[in-house]
């Protein structure tokens, strides 16, 4: 077991060494170059580097601290690590990345989480009981919206997490999504501020207070940083790359916020900062979720939801259980059956930590990551200025079926309903306004009116009327009390006594013979 998470571990690092290519090429500033950081990287890999580069003179200064199950902890920094990258890329032609850490022990830590994360592991039990209240929410998705998060997020020259216009982006996350949740005070949203040393870039959380069990979390996330290979600055509009899952989450959202759907268990949206550098921002929050013991009973990853790479599959989950919780992963193949039964769906693996799905597994909370395509076909032009919506036809109706499947996810793991208001039905001849019908009494021959005050037992009485009025009490004010009132069929009037203040009006209403009927 150990030695098979080796592999996995192993191809992770190779991957996420190559991304360190990205991120690195145009840091000159000194500072940037003398930043420390910890990663963890495969030992043996590590290993082959350095010979290579004492053979062929390449330089590299790693300062590795120590070695634990196949992997080592290395104290570097910035400058290095771009070297250590070039090294890997060009030695193993994987993908891309390093796994950073803030700490020695954060580093330490993370290497016996994973080791430790069982993925077959069921920790929850599904159900899907839910249709009369979810089947309605799944109609309500419009493609025009998604494809205009994606348009707006991927008109941001770059969203990479140390430019300003990354800030700008989580900005404008925060504000689309707090426009949605306008008029529901169950909702919320915020910025999750990370250490400066990690990232400037926040990462935005909106969240839903459960109605029955608010310590019961759902997540639901995606990553709102860009990139693109070999330069820091420039453009990288990342349509895809992850525009796309904030734009599923966004309509999502739109939906459940809209329709008045509230979640019994607590639900949070989440657009993660720096994912691109190291799932930096999913990490910060799922460690310090982990620390202040929040239940977290299942996430959803979605990142890169909008190129149909495969025509027969809209789904591709996600199913090494290295990396996902496979019994979620089986209860959101079941969301699909149900739910969006003409949509297709396929098991695929990218064999590393390759997004923020990652760092909720680490934790021990069951992840999952449905994808566009299989992993061999997904989209090509990630992390480069072709990522536009271009690439989809400028449509986003592959983005859509994801919005379609987090609304299932929330319905049927958070569960809940739309409450139905009942407006309150009023009591009649209800004089003190306590909501219960009054006992009264009119006694033409004297003018004088009684009522027993339901509210405390008191009995008033009232001088108002002749002998020949015709009583109509009925709430003529507004005040939901009812007022003492007739009809003087000799003047053609009606008297009302305003229950308010007990001073009077009149109305010439009527002609002599008329009978009142008031309602
Ligand atoms: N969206 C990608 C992950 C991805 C790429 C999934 C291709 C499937 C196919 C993600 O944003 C990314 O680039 N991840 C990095 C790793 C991360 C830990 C820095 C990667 O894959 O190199
Ligand atoms: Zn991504």
């Amino acid at each position: 077991m150990r030695r098979y998470k080796s592999i996995f571990i192993f191809s992770t690092v190779i991957c996420l060494a190559v991304f360190a290519l990205f991120i690195s090429t145009k840091f000159n500033g000194s500072q940037a170059e003398k930043r420390e950081t910890w990663v963890t990287i495969d030992a043996n890999e590590l290993k082959t580097i350095q010979d290579e580069s004492l053979r062929n003179g390449t330089k590299i200064e790693l300062n590795v601290k120590r070695i634990q199950d196949g992997i080592a902890v290395v104290l570097t920094n910035d400058g290095e690590l771009e070297k250590l990258s070039g090294e890997m890329h060009k030695h193993f032609q994987k993908c891309a990345g390093f796994i950073a850490h803030q700490t020695e022990s954060e580093a330490l830590n993370s290497i016996s989480d994973f080791l430790v994360a069982d993925g077959n592991q069921q920790l929850v039990d599904y159900t899907i009981n839910n249709q009369s209240n979810v089947a309605p929410l799944v109609a309500q998705t419009t493609e025009p919206n998604v494809r205009q998060t994606i348009i707006d997020l991927s008109a941001f020259l770059t969203r990479r997490h140390d430019q300003p216009t990354a800030i700008q982006s989580a900005t404008y996350i925060k504000d689309k999504w707090t426009a949605l949740a306008v008029g529901r005070d169950d909702i919320s949203v915020a910025f999750f501020n990370h250490p400066t040393n990690i990232t400037p870039q926040p990462s935005v959380i909106l969240t839903i207070q459960g109605t029955v069990s608010p310590n019961e979390v759902v997540v639901l996330g995606g990553h709102q940083d860009s990139i693109r290979s070999g330069t820091t600055t420039g453009s990288a509009p990342g349509a895809d790359d992850d525009a796309s899952g904030i734009a599923s989450l966004t309509e999502a959202i739109r939906v459940i916020a809209q329709s008045g759907f509230r979640p019994e268990k607590t639900v949070k949206f989440m657009a993660y900062s720096a994912e691109e550098v190291g799932l930096r921002g999913s990490r910060g929050i799922a460690t310090d979720f982990q620390a202040n013991n929040i239940n977290v009973i299942g996430a959803m990853q979605l990142d890169m939801t909008n190129f149909k790479g495969n025509p027969s599959f809209d789904f591709a989950f996600e199913t090494n259980s290295s990396y996902v919780n496979i019994p979620q992963t089986d209860f959101m193949k079941s969301l699909v059956t149900t739910y969006l039964p003409t949509l297709t769906y396929t098991n695929t693996t990218c064999n590393y930590g390759c997004s923020d799905h990652l760092a909720w597994h680490e934790k021990g909370y069951p992840a999952s990551f449905p994808f566009e395509a299989p992993f061999n076909q997904h989209n090509t032009a990630l992390h480069t200025t072709n990522d536009t919506i271009a690439r989809s036809n400028n449509m986003a109706t592959h983005a859509e079926k994801f919005s379609k499947l987090a609304i299932t996810y929330v319905g049927e793991l958070a569960k809940g309903s739309i409450p139905t208001v009942v407006p309150e039905s009023k009591a009649r001849f209800d004089f003190d306004g306590d909501n219960k019908t009054d006992v009264s009494i009119y006694r033409p021959n004297v003018g004088q009116w009684w009522y027993l005050r339901s509210v405390d037992g008191g009995n008033r009485a009232f001088s108002f009327g002749t002998s020949s009025d015709i009583p109509i009490p009925a709430d003529y004010t507004g005040d939901d009390k009812t007022d003492l009132a007739f009809w003087r069929d000799s003047t053609n009037e009606v008297f009302v006594l305003r229950s308010e203040d007990t001073t009077f009006f009149s109305y010439p209403y009527g002609a002599t013979g008329d009978i009142p009927a008031p309602g």
